[in-house]
């Protein structure tokens, strides 16, 4: 099953965009349901999907290259009100019948946008105002039935509709901040072209998602993946609230958790939530897998694998188990290269819940958050009434600690990593709570998403106490971020970066340095496998 699509619904047309995922979001800000889907898709399956808007997002390629992407006409005929964007509005002109040519120097960046005549998207926005462009083509010639509506010095179709048709398009990106008025022409877009209602809200998509589970789940039974962390414990108060008793949560302790985890993951759903628990202790199976593993992505596979012959034993045990319930969210699909959704993403780390099942194990799954971004689940999780400890975690991957040690896993480098990711987490929970104290600012308002240490598989030289020491550093990664998919590193205060340092030199046997990571998201990811 899916995450319910509502009846209002977006679909943003992906066509390779830097900006694809922004596009979707900034719709779903406006309370209105969007989804990115490929750009290759036929008209007709398009249709069935029944989208009540559609948006063409930009795109790297150039419209006339060899395979660069392409619409079916089609989609442009169906009667739903389309919008372009960049390429979006390349592609439309295209396929219409007008022309695009290379521009001189092409736009980079913010430019001056002039008005002409009125336009149902531009509406109620000044006569100039600044738009964000970055293209080198552009259209030479519009469609039959279009007008232009705006240009820019170094673009003369800045805009165009034919709005007859409810064709729209513009060579700039509305989506973007940078673009002053770009919230206001999304708006003027949905709401007075489209006619929709801003209206999807958590408590819609709560009793929407607890409706389909009940519907599709009828009397079987079905077990939950739970991790403890934001997403499982979201979906488990879900399914709780859908099937009640005929949900069984289940806990894998993979050995691969941080300081004092599995006691508090056992403490929170034994004493505040009526459900079934179960706890399974396969530090061992986990621990005779990765020796001698030191490939990421083999490790990610190994891991998620035996997930899967975890979850399938306890359902042998139970009996009569037909779903399993696990907290995927969209990010994890669209960076997985995984069931993708724009055709074009590529894999970038495979998450542990989108790993294939390994023969003999089956299960229907059941996803009810995979069209959410971390965000968006949390607001799910506060509709749903879950503990704010809870809905503010933060995330934690499902391969835990065996991603931040680089190299082989070991019980020595658990140990260090987990006392050293104690401190990290400590000493940055205690300044978050001082800064709560003085400001009255919560971390989660600072968009402060994740804090760790990683473990590296080197060593180099340093001096304790007179004696040369030839030990391991611990690397600290924290990151800033809205949902994951792009991050800043966090710009913590010298002095807290001093204290940590510190610490874990002197309370870490083996450890002997400390360094801090000052690289973004892109190029780098916010975990180091
Ligand atoms: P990256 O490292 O891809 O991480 O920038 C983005 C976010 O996803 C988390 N992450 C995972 N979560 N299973 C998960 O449940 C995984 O396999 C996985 N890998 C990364 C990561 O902690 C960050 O919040």
């Amino acid at each position: 099953m899916q995450g319910s699509r509502p009846r209002q619904f977006v679909a943003v047309l992906d066509f390779g965009a830097q900006y694809g995922q922004l596009i979707a979001r900034r719709v779903r800000d406006l309370h209105v349901y969007s989804e990115i889907v490929p750009c290759g898709i036929p008209a007709a399956k398009l249709a069935a999907m029944r989208p009540s808007a559609i948006i063409l997002s930009g795109g790297p390629a150039s419209v006339y290259a060899k395979g660069a992407p392409q619409i079916d006409r089609g989609v442009l005929e169906l009667g739903v009100p389309v919008l372009g964007f960049c390429y979006g509005q390349q592609i439309m002109a295209v396929a219409l019948g007008g022309r695009v040519g290379h521009t001189e120097r092409g736009e980079y960046g913010p430019a001056r946008l002039r008005r002409q005549g009125s336009s149902r998207i531009l509406g109620d926005t000044p006569a100039e105002q600044t738009v964000w462009m970055s293209h080198r083509d552009a259209v030479s010639e519009v469609p039959d039935g279009f007008v232009v509506t705006a240009s820019t010095d170094g673009c003369p179709v800045a805009a165009m509709e034919d709005a007859g048709r409810r064709l729209f398009a513009t060579q700039f990106h509305p989506e973007v901040r940078h673009t002053e008025h770009g919230t206001r022409m999304l708006r003027n877009f949905l709401f007075d072209v489209c006619g929709l209602k801003p209206n999807w809200t958590m408590e819609d998509v709560v009793q929407g998602m607890v409706d389909a589970i009940r519907a599709q789940v009828g009397s079987d039974r079905m077990i939950l993946a739970l991790s403890g962390g934001v997403d499982s414990s979201v979906v488990a108060a879900l399914c709780a609230r859908a099937i009640g008793k005929q949900l069984t949560c289940v806990f894998v302790n993979h050995g691969l958790l941080r300081k004092g985890e599995p006691e508090q993951v056992e403490e929170v759903f034994t004493t505040q939530f009526d459900i079934d628990f179960v706890h399974v202790h396969a530090e061992g199976r986990y621990a005779r897998l990765l020796s001698g593993v030191v490939d990421p992505e083999q490790k990610r596979r190994i891991i998620g694998t035996q997930f899967w012959e975890e979850f399938f034993a306890v359902a042998q045990r139970t009996g009569g188990v037909r779903y399993l319930a696990q907290g995927t969210i969209y990010p994890d699909i669209i960076e997985s290269g995984a069931r993708k959704t724009s055709g074009q993403a590529a894999t970038i780390k495979s998450h542990h819940n989108l790993i294939p099942f390994p023969q003999g194990v089956r299960f229907d799954l059941i996803e009810p958050l995979d069209h959410l971004f971390k965000d968006e689940v949390r607001a799910l999780g506060e509709a749903l009434g879950l503990p704010s400890h809870i809905v503010h975690r933060q995330p934690f991957p499902g391969p835990g600690l065996a991603i931040r040690i680089i190299g082989e896993v070991t019980p020595e480098k658990l140990e260090i990593l987990r006392d050293a990711d104690a401190i990290v987490r400590e000493e940055i929970d205690a300044y978050n709570r001082r800064l709560f104290d003085e400001t009255g600012v919560r971390d989660s308002e600072r968009s402060v998403w994740q804090y760790f240490a990683v473990l590296p598989d080197i060593r180099s030289v340093g001096v304790m106490g007179d004696e040369r020491t030839y030990a391991r550093p611990v690397i600290l990664r924290a990151v800033e971020s809205s949902d994951a998919m792009t991050a800043d590193w966090a710009k913590l205060p010298y002095e807290l970066l001093g204290k940590i340092s510190s610490r874990i030199v002197a309370e870490v046997p083996g450890v002997n340095r400390v360094a801090y990571d000052i690289t973004s998201k892109p190029p780098a990811t916010i975990e180091w496998e």
